[in-house]
């Protein structure tokens, strides 16, 4: 889809139907209003949210900033909002870090530590590079409208400067220019910047983060190209030793299941160019509802991700008011390898186990069924270790007839999340349909970890090799879980874990 039209699209439900859903928000009562408001992921308080941006870490708090609307809960005007957590399970919503200015709204971006004053800001300034989109120059059609822009701050994110000399790189005609992800390259002991220019992922290098110089671009040929490339990401990961490097790039639409969803390509990157190891399509998370996701910069080698929990075919009328859109949880990637080729997993970040308590657990049990009917906690995690391979359902439901089901397809080794009967899907066409993953693991049994809060289903299978993330929107709380095999239910152990407090 255009870019001018998908934003247009949003500035318009901002002016027509905004009013009205605060409007609706204003009266409803809180309960109603904070419904879906989920237990430990990140969502403000009140407005719209989409992408994570800049998150870094510093001196134990993690950052994270956010593309925010905070007037209404539907796209608009961009700021970055700004939250904190030292656990990475309760978040502190901030003051907005950086407001609109006359080079435009603020758009995706990164943060990083400038540890050696490369900047001139200062030592250990945090430094945002982000993209200025300037939408009188979109409207004027030059396709001139988005530019990088640095801000900074002295004193741990709390307030923020714009630099003077703003735009740093300015456009040079490129309609889709956005979305700079920044990290030191010690070898070359400078900056990349990785930028998303329209079909394609193009390079720059610099000594200052002020003088940006093109290196090279990636991705024309190869790779998923049912939508724009927005919000990459290139992290160094170890395998048994060795360094890869691997390049995340959100599309929207053209995901497996329809609408937006993140690629990977798995490769060398030698500080001018990337060369990806092979060229098939991975996919980061096969589910609808996980976008835009990038890592942590100033955490070492490791390589924390946090995601945006919606995808654009609906987010804008998903059936919250206050508030719209969640984060994932934070999730650590890793590399493994199946059949020769790299993938990348995913799992919850070991810190939130913390916040879990053991409630249930089952051994080795002979029946088809197991069934949960006492009040089910509304957000806890259940984890299924090692169950013989057959179709099954792990069914969440309700008293009136809601009902969510993740399960696996065994002729098709697949995993899938249906939300058909799920509770509010009217509000767009694509929200009901039944999203799959393919199985990537050639283990015997199947182990997966669902995690679920309130109106999210986050599951990490296979060790996370297959991640699947989607929101569902019950009328009332679901109160019972099933888990239904179509024979004998063989397996090691099957916990469940309630989250401790709100
Ligand atoms: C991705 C995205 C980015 C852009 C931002 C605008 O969801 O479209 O490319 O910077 O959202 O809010």
């Amino acid at each position: 889809m255009n870019r001018m039209k998908k934003y247009g699209a949003a500035m318009l439900f901002a002016g027509m139907l905004s009013s009205a859903f605060a409007q609706v928000g204003q009266q409803g009562s809180n309960d109603q209003l904070e419904k879906y408001r989920p237990s430990y992921h990140f969502t403000p308080k009140q407005g719209w949210m989409n992408d994570p941006n800049g998150m870094v870490y510093l001196n134990g708090n993690y950052h994270l900033f956010f593309q925010h609307n905070p007037e209404k809960s539907v796209w608009g005007p961009m700021h970055w909002g700004h939250a904190i957590s030292k656990d990475l399970i309760h978040w502190d919503e901030q003051k907005i870090a950086l407001y609109p200015d006359s080079l435009g709204t603020i758009f995706s971006g990164s943060s990083v530590i400038d540890k050696n004053n490369t900047a001139g800001f200062g030592k250990g300034a945090m430094v945002a590079i982000f993209t200025h989109h300037n939408h009188q120059e979109e409207e004027r059609k030059t396709g001139l409208h988005q530019n990088q822009s640095l801000a900074y701050s002295l004193d741990q994110g709390a307030t923020w400067t714009k630099y003077k000399g703003n735009p740093v790189l300015p456009n040079p005609g490129i309609w889709d220019f956005r979305d700079p992800k920044v990290m030191w390259f010690e070898k070359s002991k400078s900056w990349i910047m990785t930028l998303a220019t329209k079909d394609c992922i193009t390079f720059y290098s610099s000594k200052n983060l002020k003088e940006w110089k093109k290196e090279s671009e990636f991705g024309k040929e190869v790779g998923a190209h049912g939508g724009v490339w927005e919000c990459p990401d290139l992290i160094p990961m170890k395998y048994k030793g060795e360094t890869k490097w691997v390049l995340l790039v959100s599309i929207n639409p053209g995901g497996p299941n329809g609408g937006s969803v993140t690629q990977y390509f798995v490769g060398d990157f030698d500080g001018h160019q990337f060369q990806p190891a092979d060229t098939s399509i991975k996919w980061l998370d096969w589910g609808p509802d996980n976008y835009a996701g990038v890592t942590w910069s100033n955490l070492g080698g490791r390589q924390l991700m946090i995601g945006w929990m919606s995808n654009w075919q609906y987010a804008n009328v998903v059936p919250t008011t206050r508030w719209r859109s969640s984060s994932t949880i934070p999730r650590d990637l890793a590399l493994q390898k199946v059949d020769q080729k790299y993938y990348v997993s995913s799992s919850a970040a070991p810190e939130l186990a913390k916040a879990f308590r053991p409630v249930k657990k089952y051994r080795a049990n002979q029946s088809k069924e197991l069934s949960i009917q006492e009040q089910l906690p509304q957000a806890f995690r259940l984890d299924i270790n090692k169950l013989k391979q057959q179709n099954f359902k792990v069914i969440l439901s309700n008293t009136i007839g809601n009902e969510l089901v993740v399960g696996y397809d065994k002729d098709q080794k697949a995993y899938y999340i249906d939300r058909s009967k799920s509770g509010e899907i009217a509000f767009n066409a694509d929200f009901p349909k039944t999203s799959t993953a393919k199985r990537l693991s050639n283990n015997e049994s199947l182990s997966l970890s669902l995690y679920i809060d309130v109106s999210s289903v986050e599951l990490f299978a296979d060790g996370g090799l297959t991640a699947m993330t989607g929101l569902f929107f019950p009328q009332e709380p679901m109160t019972r879980l099933r888990i239904v095999g179509e024979d004998n239910l063989i397996f090691q152990d099957i916990d469940i874990a309630a989250f401790k407090d709100k």
